[in-house]
């Protein structure tokens, strides 16, 4: 049994802090990724408001010229894990000084440099690297509207399944089946080498995986080419509802930065994309829906990216639907929010994004339900990520049936939730 208090977070958070940086655990995950760092930083906040800037700092320090912000940042040589730096192969072909990954992941900088400002204890201390990082976020945003909305549509589309965050959810089952397996490299995965097998995800999944990273890499990395060129181009209402809140709260905080004009266009790029989302919605299952570009279909899949958009301002019907949706999934299973609904036949309680709990994602969730006034929903979901430590440390994800401890332990981000959760925030 673990206590979930703030000692034992902050001794993880000590644990894997290389400096500059921290690893979402020792062994699996040996580099700096990019959302785990960035929801890191308001767990670090608690132990040293510096450090905390410093987290998304660095990660920023390797932001693309094209605006993009690289899901990994190689920092340092270690062929534990697998894709390293020479299978992406960005830094000789785009010339950067330390080697990253090619594609991103959700963006929740602006959440996260937001919340740092308005809780800290001094901000005006701080106001300086805030006008720094909301310019380079901005131009992050700036880039997701340019490369992966090309037609202007108002939401972004994401080109490999790691991009979401949710690696194997049951959502890119069928789009995926359009990427071919043929021609890429031998490879050993090195995963399954640190985690349990079966809580990873499958070969075939991974064959995919790297097929979408040679086709991307072949094309230079070019990003003005790679939406259109993708086979797997999936509207993500999880990541889009996450990119909202972080542009909108990223107008806030320029307002009271005096830097108008980014806030301007972060306001209307949440005012667009919040219109867009409507066509996500999908009244039968109670939620979101993710949407295949290639096919132009909503894809028939109950996952918690559908309810994620919670953590975003919503029309109140939206957010009160998406608290009964949760709240149904809470009568089905011991510890709420499962990534995948149990109803559907294809939830998997243990392997990864089909169907175990996350504690990253029930702070993200709650925190909106929060806002929009539904406290006993966000509560439950509090209670419940605090109840999963005690009955299973700081693991990766956790079954919600049992709370089984799931992949890597002593895990990063998990151990900053929990802060989050001590502080109720959330
Ligand atoms: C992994 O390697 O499992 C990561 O989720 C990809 O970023």
């Amino acid at each position: 049994m673990t206590r979930p208090d703030y000692a034992a977070a902050a001794e993880i958070l000590r644990e894997n802090d290389r400096g500059a940086y921290t690893v979402p655990t020792k062994g699996l995950y040996p580099f700096q990724w990019n959302w785990d760092s960035c929801l890191t930083a308001l767990g670090l906040a608690a132990l040293d408001e510096d450090r905390a800037f410093t987290e998304i700092e660095t990660l920023f320090a390797h932001q693309w010229p094209d605006g993009m912000v690289p899901h990994i940042v190689f920092h340092v040589d270690d062929d534990g894990y697998f894709p390293g730096a020479d299978v992406w192969n960005t830094a000789p072909i785009l010339g950067l000084a330390t080697p990253t990954s090619g594609i991103t992941q959700p963006p929740v900088a602006g959440f996260a440099l937001a919340r740092l400002m308005q809780r800290s204890a001094d901000p005006a201390a701080f106001a300086d690297r805030a006008r720094v990082l909301a310019g380079a976020i901005d131009r992050w945003h700036d880039w997701f509207f340019r490369c992966r909305d090309p037609e202007g549509q108002g939401l972004v589309a994401i080109l490999h399944p790691w991009e979401s965050g949710r690696d194997n959810s049951i959502d890119w089952d069928t789009a995926f089946e359009r990427v071919p397996t043929d021609g890429i490299a031998p490879y050993t995965r090195r995963d399954t080498q640190h985690a349990d097998p079966e809580h990873r995800p499958t070969k075939d999944q991974y064959d995919r995986y790297l097929w979408l990273v040679e086709h991307f890499r072949s094309m230079g990395w070019d990003n003005t080419r790679l939406h259109d060129a993708s086979p797997f181009r999936v509207v993500d209402p999880g990541f889009n509802g996450i990119l909202i809140r972080s542009c909108a709260d990223l107008a806030e905080l320029a307002d009271r930065l005096d830097l108008p004009e980014i806030a301007a266009r972060n306001r209307d790029r949440a005012a667009r994309a919040t219109t867009a989302l409507e066509a996500l919605w999908d009244e039968g299952h109670g939620q979101y829906l993710c949407l295949d570009r290639v096919t132009g279909d909503l894809i028939g899949s109950a996952s918690v990216g559908g309810i994620l958009p919670a953590f975003a301002t919503l029309p109140p019907a939206r957010s009160a639907a998406l608290a009964a949706r949760v709240d149904a999934l809470a009568g089905q299973v011991q510890f709420t929010v499962p990534s995948h609904d149990p109803a559907d036949p294809r939830f998997d309680p243990l392997r990864y994004w089909r169907g175990p709990v996350w504690l990253i994602v029930n702070y993200l969730i709650a925190d909106g339900l929060r806002a929009a006034g539904h406290e006993s929903t966000a509560e439950r979901i509090r209670h419940d990520s605090l109840r999963l430590i005690t009955t299973g440390g700081f693991a990766e994800y956790y079954g919600p049936r049992d709370g089984t401890p799931c992949g890597g332990g002593r895990f990063t981000w998990t151990a900053a939730m929990v802060i989050e959760f001590l502080r109720k925030a959330a």
